[in-house]
């Protein structure tokens, strides 16, 4: 059974199920210049299906995101380990943008990073992506760090990070 865990008008946030990963691989192929193997998308599923979600119209995939959790140094605090969240990869196809369906996407993915207990969520992105870097400010994600020449066409990424309750 697909559990849908939002509404926004006649688009559906959803979680992923495996039948999703080719429609996902496609919309990552026209969005944006990092691609990833199918068994990459796999192991992100199969490891944390909460944080996997993806919006539909009519039958029609239109966005996702896909998390993975890890342990390591805090972005926040001096010396501290913690479990984070780390958004690998969120994407809306061009003509559904600005409708409100990548933040309900960052949203559901903190939801499903919480139940995981992770202490924080980050994620990198270009430098030069003002859209992505708004949609994450106003979601309470702050620049931590810039990270040099961290894409393979040299461009620097922030690192953006939010701590969650
Ligand atoms: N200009 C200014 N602010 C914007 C823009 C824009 N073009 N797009 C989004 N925002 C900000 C705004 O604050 C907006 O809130 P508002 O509409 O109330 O002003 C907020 O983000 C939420 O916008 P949404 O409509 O929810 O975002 P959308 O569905 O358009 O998706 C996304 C945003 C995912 C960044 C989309 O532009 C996209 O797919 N871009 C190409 C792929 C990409 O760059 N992905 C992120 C890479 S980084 C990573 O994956 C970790
Ligand atoms: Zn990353």
């Amino acid at each position: 059974m697909q559990v849908i865990l939002r509404q926004l008008g006649d688009c559906s946030i959803r979680r992923a199920g495996s039948s999703d990963l080719i429609s996902v691989m496609e919309i990552n192929l026209k969005t944006l210049p990092e691609h990833y193997s199918d068994y990459f998308y796999e192991s992100l599923l199969a490891e944390l299906p909460e944080a996997f979600i993806v919006a539909e119209i009519g039958g029609k995939h239109v966005g996702y995101i896909m998390c993975k959790t890890e342990y390591g140094f805090s972005n926040f605090k001096k010396l501290g380990f913690v479990k984070k969240g780390h958004v690998v990869s969120i994407a809306v196809l061009d003509e559904y943008r600005r409708k409100g369906i990548g933040q309900a996407l960052v949203e559901e993915s903190v939801n499903g990073v919480k139940l995981r207990k992770c202490d924080e969520f980050y994620l990198e992105v270009r430098c030069s992506n003002n859209e992505a870097v708004r949609l994450y400010e106003k979601l309470g994600f702050i620049i931590r760090q810039q990270l040099n020449a961290y894409y393979r066409d040299g461009e620097d990424a922030y690192l953006m990070a939010i701590e969650l309750d």
